[in-house]
């Protein structure tokens, strides 16, 4: 699988090309160029892109391309490299010239190489998950889920790192526990219990890279046979991981009070469930919050069924509006409930910190599947952070960070609401990082993507989250990692780019 990005940002240097003009071939398309691999010529890089866009449904039987030398200027190539992309694509029937010598999508592809239609159950296969294309750096992106990284505390941590290598324990770089160092899962035991009324202990924690491997490990538990609830929209990196095995992931239908656990009972009764994925804290990527009664709804349908709920606690630390409310996790009842949280919003993603809250026989199971890919995490770097725990450093983080944060939202919402007040309907969340946005009838949130791509700009919109990669009318903004000036002039380039979408 590779990634997108859009306009070819890594191909130049010099002028921006986002302010050059392309000629636009089929509805405006704009070739996004993949990752250069080493040594792979950069003709193969048109071909892959344009194979991919057909494939995806973004090129279509018969849609004209840009002519070579327009293309050409625009990725600030040699004619011929581009010649060469479009004779290999004739040649293997992807493209054909027509009479006038336009260079047109085949109309002859089998069916077999475009993208299945999008259904409405089943498994997710990894190469058609949503998220797997992200933006060229040269693109300000305003989807951008990462805390501002100048907000860290780089240089507590660089301390804390240095005092668990040379002081703190002589086995920080031994094998350690595949269920994490116990400094760790005792501070974060005892960080939810203070900070969100999750009751465990030591046992009933394990330390996982990042949120991601917790999901997978859960995964494992869910073979082939197993029915995997999840949301729509929502977060495909999780689903990927929880059906890895062969699970079955089925989507309900989400609104402005969470998931419609009466439409789960539904697809219960047509054949069982066996876990239920949600983000009930700020739905992913709506913001929702889970209304209290669809929570006790839940937390009954899973202690009737003996359905595991699966709770996606990403980014509990950012609330603006008063307390935030609790996770399912603080009332479990008779529920079996894995509770999943991540250092990547609060801290940063690079240093892959989750952690996985369950019951402890459970906890050691995983532990034991976690060992035979990954023996035990690092225990430095785990030290490091309980020390950052226990120093109070990460709540004075969280404090300053909170601040910075809760003027770009202001900022955000104000923008939002002077440009793009005609265009979107929205709700402001009591927390989180981010505002959806969905798009009012008539508008093409893809075009509108695609031509702020143009302005230079990107954002993500619906079909990112949508189970099948479907199109949906809603952009996510998040607001953490970018500055007010970016967020006022992002939102400026949003409406001019959709005052011009076609
Ligand atoms: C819904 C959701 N869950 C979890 C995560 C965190 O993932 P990880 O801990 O693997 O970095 C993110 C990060 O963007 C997210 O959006």
């Amino acid at each position: 699988m590779f990634r997108h990005s859009p306009v070819g940002g890594e191909v130049t240097e010099g002028t921006p090309l986002r302010r050059q003009k392309q000629s636009p071939g089929a509805h405006g398309w704009v070739i996004s160029l993949g990752e250069s691999r080493p040594g792979q010529p950069l003709y193969l890089r048109i071909v892959q892109a344009i194979c991919e866009d057909i494939r995806r449904g973004r090129l279509r039987a018969g849609d004209p391309l840009p002519g070579s030398r327009s293309l050409a200027r625009l990725l600030r190539l040699n004619r011929n490299t581009v010649v060469a992309a479009y004779d290999e694509l004739v040649a293997e029937g992807w493209l054909v010239a027509d009479r006038a010598s336009r260079t047109r999508v085949s109309s002859g592809i089998p069916e077999v190489m475009l993208s299945p239609t999008p259904s409405v159950s089943g498994r997710l296969s990894p190469d058609r998950a949503a998220m797997s294309s992200e933006p060229a750096d040269s693109l300000l992106n305003l989807s951008r889920a990462d805390p501002d990284a100048a907000t860290l505390p780089a240089l507590a941590l660089a301390r804390a790192y240095r005092h668990s290598l040379l002081e703190a324990s002589e086995d920080a770089l031994r094998y350690g526990d595949p269920r994490g160092r116990p400094e760790l899962r005792q501070a974060i035991a005892d960080y939810l219990r203070v900070t969100r009324g999750v009751l465990c202990g030591t046992r009933q924690v394990m330390i996982t890279r990042g949120s991601q491997m917790a999901f997978a490990l859960l995964g494992e538990l869910l073979p082939t046979g197993r029915r995997i609830a999840i949301e729509w929209l929502g977060y495909p990196p999780a689903w990927n991981a929880l059906s890895r095995c062969g699970g079955e992931l089925v989507p309900v239908p989400i609104d402005d009070a969470g998931m419609r656990v009466e439409r789960l009972e539904d697809f219960h009764r047509e054949r069982a469930i066996h876990a239920i994925y949600v983000t009930p804290h700020h739905q992913y990527p709506t913001t929702v919050t889970m209304s209290a009664g669809r929570r006790l709804e839940l937390l009954d349908f899973a202690a009737r069924t003996g359905a595991m709920v699966i709770e996606d606690d990403y980014d509990h630390e950012f609330a603006f509006g008063g307390r935030p409310v609790l996770p399912l996790a603080s009332h479990p009842g008779g529920a079996e409930i894995a509770y999943v949280g991540t250092l990547s919003k609060v801290f940063a993603p690079g240093p892959r910190i989750g952690y996985l809250v369950a019951d402890s026989a459970r906890i050691d199971e995983l532990a034991r599947r976690r060992a035979i890919i990954d023996a035990s995490g690092d225990p430095a770097i785990e030290l490091a952070v309980a020390e950052l725990f226990t120093s109070g450093e990460i709540r004075r983080h969280l404090y300053r960070a909170r601040k910075v944060y809760a003027k770009r939202r202001e900022r955000l919402v104000e923008e939002v609401g002077r440009r793009l007040a005609a265009s979107v309907d929205y709700r402001v969340p009591l927390g989180g990082t981010a505002l959806w946005l969905r798009a009012r009838d008539g508008i093409d949130v893809d075009a509108w993507a695609e031509s702020s791509a143009q302005r230079g700009i990107w954002f993500a919109t619906g079909r990112r989250y949508a189970f099948g990669a479907q199109s949906y009318p809603g952009i996510r903004l998040n607001f953490a990692s970018l500055s007010e000036m970016q967020i006022q002039d992002g939102v400026f380039a949003m409406a001019k780019a959709l005052a011009q979408a076609p």
